[in-house]
């Protein structure tokens, strides 16, 4: 891994492979290892760029609120400091969703295609808002126990969590181990983030959207309604798979991403073995 300071905020990350950038940006509260099913096999073809965010993983903390266009202008900064000026495609999962629309507003011309798995276009609901901050007030006081606890048993499948626990405990370890200062600083972020449905009509490069099909936190439904709104996009259904498929299902989630890579400008139909494409 490596570790950049840039405009005086430090950025570790991975970068591995050669060949059109990939920027894959994790949700919250995790780090890049939730990509460690798609780091390698991407990279036998793409340049592979894998941060954590700041206040994530091995990137410190900084100040006690990060706005999602915060995190966008620091993977913009990022890429600078790799010297990478060719546009990528950008994948975030839900948290790393929202940085992607924001990406997609500030730093249009970075941009070859957008992945968005498991992620929601809508802000908060006010009471939603306001318990996030409650949340990272309570944080702060008490550290992460309570969050984790309330947020696992909603990122995963009946399968994944049956078949696959070792894949919950992974996860468990590394929220456990989040500065909760960065925790925070995301909550509140969040709280604040834009609404972006209307803007998803005028959405200009080619995106694909993937979901778990047990995903009960950014759910199949709200998912097919924001492919069917952004216009050049393709949809994805992932199966046993939950809020977290890249790591529950790496096969089918690959699948898809590797067919959207070979054919970035979009529009051609996406049929994986095991994942399922919707034509609109
Ligand atoms: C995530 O996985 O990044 C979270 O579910 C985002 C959120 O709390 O809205």
């Amino acid at each position: 891994m490596k570790s950049l300071s840039i405009n005086g905020v430090e950025i570790a990350c991975i970068d591995r492979g050669s060949g059109p950038p990939v920027l894959l940006v994790h949700g919250f509260p995790l780090d890049h290892t939730m990509w460690a099913g798609q780091i390698d096999v991407l990279s036998s073809q793409n340049r592979v760029i894998a941060p954590d965010l700041r206040g994530f993983g091995r990137s410190p903390v900084q100040g006690d609120k990060v706005t999602m266009e915060q995190f966008a202008d620091d993977l913009a900064d990022l890429l600078d400091g790799l010297s990478i000026r060719e546009p990528v495609v950008l994948c975030g999962l839900s948290m790393g969703g929202y940085i992607a629309f924001q990406f997609q507003r500030r730093h249009a011309k970075r941009l070859r295609g957008l992945i968005l798995c498991d992620t929601r276009a809508a802000a908060d609901a006010p009471e939603a808002a306001a318990a996030r901050r409650e949340t990272a007030d309570h944080v702060l006081r008490e550290g992460l126990t309570l969050l984790i606890e309330t947020m696992l048993p909603k990122l995963f499948a009946e399968t994944t969590r049956r078949e696959h626990p070792h894949v919950l405990e992974r996860v468990r370890r590394v929220m456990r181990t989040t500065d909760p200062r960065g925790v925070a600083a995301a909550l509140r972020g969040m709280a604040e983030r834009h609404n972006m449905t209307a803007a998803l009509s005028e959405m200009g490069c080619p995106t694909l959207v993937i979901v778990g099909r047990e995903d009960v936190v950014s759910t199949p439904a709200e998912m097919r309604g924001m492919a069917k709104a952004i216009p050049n996009s393709i949809y994805v259904e992932i199966p046993a798979a939950g809020h977290l498929s890249p790591l529950e299902n790496p096969a089918a989630v690959n699948g898809a991403i590797l067919e959207f890579l070979s054919s970035p400008a979009g529009g051609a139909k996406v049929a994986t073995a095991t994942g399922r494409a919707t034509d609109f």
